[in-house]
């Protein structure tokens, strides 16, 4: 394998705002591409990333981006569509993909998780069964990536089907600022990891707090 430095990020819908602050935060110690489904978007982003990070950020539509990559990020709002995910699954065999999405609805005042039985996480597993899919990053805010002098002193629950997928994000977690991975179990414990998200930004709205995380003491 590759060393860290040497392996390749791809960012699908890195053109977002998760995307954005997680490419320049990840091109300290990682090859980034920013993938999109719109080549020229993707371009922008990269150019905008590249003069933050002090780095070059690639760019490439999202099946180029899978296929160039090591280790793809889902930075897709809701559940990507069928058709997102097979047009990457065949790129993305045996890789690491790391699913950050947080599928919500705003209901009665509050925020909440949009779908009923499985997480987000579960359901990438089953479009993409060859690839190693992990829940992460899921409660670290945007607006804060976004910011390099902000530390990012924050605990980040990861879902994976073994520790050895579990070790493997964790280091791409532990590169970005001072995040701490923690272990929250198989895939199956992504809907209670993912519901920790709409929680969070009830709690901001509610005590009037701006973007906040979880530290677990
Ligand atoms: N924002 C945060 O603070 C934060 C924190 C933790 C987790 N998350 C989760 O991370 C994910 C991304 O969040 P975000 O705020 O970055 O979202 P976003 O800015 O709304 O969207 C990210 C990108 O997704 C692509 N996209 C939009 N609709 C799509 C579709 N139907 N199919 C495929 N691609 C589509 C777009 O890229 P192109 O148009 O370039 O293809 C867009 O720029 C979400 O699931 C969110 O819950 C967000």
């Amino acid at each position: 394998m590759s060393r860290p430095e040497q392996m390749k990020i791809a960012i699908i819908g890195g053109t977002g705002q998760l995307g954005f602050g997680l490419a320049i935060r990840l091109a300290k110690t990682y090859s980034v591409t920013i993938g999109s489904r719109d080549v020229p978007k993707a371009t922008a982003a990269a150019t905008k990333a590249s003069a933050v990070a002090r780095v070059s950020i690639g760019a490439k539509s999202n099946p180029e981006a899978a296929d160039a990559c090591d280790i793809a990020i889902l930075a897709v709002p809701d559940l990507p569509s069928a058709d997102l995910l097979a047009s990457m699954a065949p790129n993305l065999m045996e890789k690491l993909v790391i699913s950050p999405i947080v599928p919500m609805v705003f209901k009665d005042g509050l925020f909440s998780i949009a779908i009923s039985g499985e997480s987000a996480a579960e359901r990438v597993a089953k479009s993409l069964p060859m690839a190693k899919v992990a829940g992460a990053f899921h409660t670290v805010p945007a607006a804060r990536l976004a910011k390099p002098e902000e530390p990012l002193d924050y605990d980040v629950l990861v879902t994976a089907e073994s520790r050895a997928v579990f070790d493997q994000v964790s280091r791409v977690v532990s590169s970005v600022g001072k995040l701490r991975p923690l272990y929250a179990g198989p895939l199956s414990a992504s809907r209670m990891t993912e519901s920790i998200t709409p929680t969070l930004i009830n709690v901001e709205r509610l005590n009037k707090m701006k973007t906040p995380s979880i530290k677990i003491v």
